[in-house]
């Protein structure tokens, strides 16, 4: 028995079929409150559908999903919101038209009354998203810039801005410094461990084995659908990590850590 905080994602033996193709056989993940946990696996390998599940935009076709250890059944991705699980999609899904603080707080506008009138505050929604930019430490001229015209690392601070906004205890981020110039991947792999001292939980998948190394606290491999290893990640080395991600365990006589000191 465990005296620990409880975990806050378990999921335990999810499958998911997309008609005759199973693209998840039985797939468990646990991350704890702050953790940063890595997901790495070839394409195709499912690493997106997983978090699509723990995300509540699929449904999964069998296994169970437990927040802070209450079983859940996510209909959609507002479920999941609801539950403090937000992901950060590959696309962002950032409205390009409308200002910083208007992509951060869309859909949760302040508003106030004038007369038998509700009227989005203006102010306080700019108030708003400055403090919780500031509270990321995330620097933008102006919160009334376009998004459309920032670059790339910029965007995808918006992106994790907007998910962390409310009470996100969980984000989930799939490939976030993929198009990233080099200067803007860092600024975004720091912003996740800035996330962390928040106690906000995150999963990263990458194909960036830097990424994972820089901000991972424990790694996992998924290899066609079903778990194939995982560590912490001062258990393992990136050769080892390379080869779970083409389906190759290292030698049974050679257990984990060993030979680390
Ligand atoms: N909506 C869908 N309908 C049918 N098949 C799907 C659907 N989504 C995913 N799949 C299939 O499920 C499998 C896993 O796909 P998934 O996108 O989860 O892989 P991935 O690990 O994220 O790969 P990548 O690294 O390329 O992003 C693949 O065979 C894929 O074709
Ligand atoms: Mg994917």
């Amino acid at each position: 028995m465990e005296a620990a905080a409880p975990l806050v994602i378990e999921a335990r033996a999810i499958a998911k079929r997309f008609g005759h193709v199973t693209a998840l056989r039985g797939v468990d993940l646990t991350l704890e409150p702050g953790e940063v946990l890595g997901v790495v696996g070839d394409n195709g390998a499912g690493k997106s559908t997983l978090m699509k599940v723990l995300s509540g935009l699929h449904q999964p076709s069998s296994g169970e999903l437990l927040i802070n250890g209450e079983a859940v059944r996510f209909g959609s991705p507002r479920d999941a919101r609801q539950r403090g699980i937000e992901m950060v999609y590959q696309d962002l899904a950032l409205a390009g038209n409308l200002r910083i603080d208007e992509n951060i707080l869309l859909g949760r506008e302040r508003t106030r009354a004038i007369g038998p009138l509700r009227l989005v505050d203006h102010a306080a929604n700019v108030a708003l998203a400055k403090q919780h930019l500031d509270k990321l430490r995330i620097h933008v001229k102006s919160v009334s810039q376009r998004v459309e015209d920032l670059s790339g690392g910029q965007r995808q601070a918006v992106a994790i801005a907007r998910a962390t906004a409310f009470d996100a205890k969980v984000v989930i981020m799939d490939e976030p410094t993929a198009a990233l110039a080099v200067r803007e991947v860092r600024r975004v792999l720091d912003l996740i461990k800035d996330l962390k001292t928040h106690g906000i939980g995150v999963i990263l998948i990458s194909h960036r084995l830097d990424d994972i190394f820089y901000v991972c606290d424990r790694v996992m491999a998924l290899f066609r659908g079903a778990n194939f290893a995982e560590a912490p990640l001062g258990e393992v080395e990136r050769d080892e990590v390379i080869g779970w991600i083409m389906g190759n365990k290292r030698q049974e006589d050679a257990p984990v850590g060993a030979g680390a000191n």
